[in-house]
């Protein structure tokens, strides 16, 4: 049984199939058709919706896009649509904001940038322009233009963030508590599981191999909804507590599989603030709330983000199966396109990514055609121990530039013992471009790929020498 809160209802849902989506759920089973549906694959955010829910005894309202999120992942969160956010008969503080400041045109991306503008009220961030922009970054808007609705965020989120929601907070924590003691969620014996435990995930997996596993759901569900494949039984990870742990100990930072990148975002910088931008721009805010880490390493994309991050940081996988639990190291996880080194019935439990080293100097560069929101064309990560000046080891790996995401051994051989101020990068590029073969394809062609992560190695030569202006340098002059 599913059960989440909506429009002040618990609503339960016996056995939802694996490939009907929080979008169908509204528009179809229940009429709430405010959210619209744009593109059906999480890059318009006209389906924007948001989910509050209990961490660590905190109400956190993410948005997310309903177009992608199965309905069963609604186990015990409270749903917000826009139909809720008018309260007795005014409008809410985001909505009137959007009138004043003329922020609507169209009827299709307004809810969804209404629920984006509602999210980030309930944040506890601050209110500046890069928090603005970052929280719209997932919604499209081809006629108003972005200058109306940042000003009004602007303007709504500078004043007091009450309204009916943060009135009710205290009805909603108990209320979300008790949806989360009804622990009867994985007897549904339908083919939406929702497994408690890593033992509980392992045996179902021994018993049916075939079962598909979900995280955010933010590649998955694409195959359902652009693949029109239909998704026989699933598995949820998100209501596996071990699952959910980000643990940071002497030697390593352990990144739980149900771990969301929002989640991952905070540690992961501590360590590593060269990934910042890397991170920010990985999808928008809808996908950085709900996609995890571990599930861009075990779709096994040759242009996801993170796996070129966690092969030049010696990043390894731990895996289980109802076998028990091995680790294996990143470099040896993806053996062919979109083919890795995990057995049937195995899943990962978690990643492991070691902590900083010193005379580390890192580089995390993402090309892609769009700033916000778009996958890379060509990823490249480079990670350099330097000392006196002279690189004393080196791990490069680039994502788009062949079918897995991998190291240039070549390369790395010839940046070793190379002064990084002033040496010669050139056989070090030469190296780099022969290591790969990438391919033409609608993002780019395979010289435009070669060219780039070319350019990218003489850039952070350039960045080392002080001679070009990173992110991080400009964050520390500019504030
Ligand atoms: C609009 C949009 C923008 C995107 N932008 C980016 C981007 O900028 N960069 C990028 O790299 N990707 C991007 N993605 C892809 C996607 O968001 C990421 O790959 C995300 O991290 C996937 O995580 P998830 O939890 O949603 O995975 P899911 O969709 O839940 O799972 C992905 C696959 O991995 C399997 N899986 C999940 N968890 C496990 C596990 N623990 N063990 C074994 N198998 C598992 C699933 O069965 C499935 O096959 C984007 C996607 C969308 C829709
Ligand atoms: S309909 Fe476009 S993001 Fe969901
Ligand atoms: S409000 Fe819909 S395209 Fe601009």
């Amino acid at each position: 049984m599913i059960r989440f809160l909506h429009q002040g209802r618990t609503v339960e849902l016996a056995s939802p199939s694996p490939d009907d989506t929080v979008l169908d759920y509204l528009r179809d089973s229940t009429r709430c058709t405010g959210t619209k549906e744009g593109c059906a694959s999480g890059d318009c955010g006209a389906c924007t919706v948001v989910t509050a829910q209990l961490r660590d005894g905190e109400l956190r309202y993410e948005p997310m896009n309903a177009c992608i999120a199965p309905v069963g992942s609604l186990h015990g969160v409270q749903l917000i649509t826009v139909e809720e956010l008018r309260h007795e008969e005014e409008l809410h503080p985001v909505q009137q904001a959007m009138v004043d400041a003329h922020g609507s045109q169209c009827g299709f991306c307004t809810p969804g940038f209404i629920m984006s503008l509602f999210a980030m009220f309930h944040a506890d961030t601050g209110v500046d322009r890069h928090r603005v922009l970052e929280a719209l970054g997932g919604n499209l808007c081809r006629c108003t233009g972005y200058r109306p609705i940042i000003d009004a965020a602007m303007q709504v989120l500078a004043g007091p963030r009450d309204d009916q929601f943060s009135a009710a907070r205290d009805e909603a924590v108990a209320r979300l508590a008790s949806l989360g003691q009804d622990d009867d969620a994985s007897e549904s014996g339908g083919t939406y599981h929702l497994p408690r435990s890593v033992d509980e995930l392992a045996a179902l997996l021994a018993g049916q191999p075939d079962t598909r596993l979900v995280a955010g759901g933010t590649d998955l569900m694409l195959e359902v909804t652009q693949g029109l494949a239909s998704l026989e039984t699933i598995a949820d990870l998100r209501q596996i507590p071990e699952l959910g742990e980000l643990t940071v100990n002497e030697d390593c930072i352990e990144v739980g599989a149900a771990v969301t990148h929002r989640q991952a975002q905070p540690v992961l910088l501590h360590d590593y603030p060269e990934l910042a931008e890397l991170i920010e721009r990985f999808g928008a805010l809808q996908i950085r709330s709900r996609g995890t880490v571990a599930g861009n390493v075990a779709n096994a994309s040759p242009i996801g983000d993170w796996p070129p991050v966690l092969l030049a940081l010696d990043g390894s996988v731990k895996l289980v199966s109802s076998e028990g639990e091995r680790v294996l190291p990143l470099s040896e996880f993806f053996l062919d396109y979109r083919k890795t080194a995990m057995r049937k019935g195995e899943f990962i439990r978690s990643l492991l990514i070691p902590r900083r080293r010193s005379n580390l100097f890192l580089r995390a560069y993402k090309i892609s055609k769009r700033f916000e929101d778009d996958i890379s064309s060509v990823c490249l990560v480079a990670a350099l121990g330097v000392e006196d000046g002279l690189i004393t080891d080196a791990r490069v790996a680039c994502g788009g530039m062949a079918a897995v995401p991998r190291r240039s051994e070549f390369c790395e051989k010839q940046l070793i013992g190379m002064a990084l101020a002033d040496g010669d990068i050139t056989p070090a590029i030469d190296a780099l471009c022969q290591d790969f073969q990438p391919i033409t394809d609608a993002r780019a062609t395979a010289d435009y790929r070669a060219t780039v992560a070319g350019n990218l190695l003489r850039r952070l030569q350039l960045e080392y020498r002080g001679e070009c202006a990173t992110r991080i340098t400009m964050e520390a002059e500019h504030g």
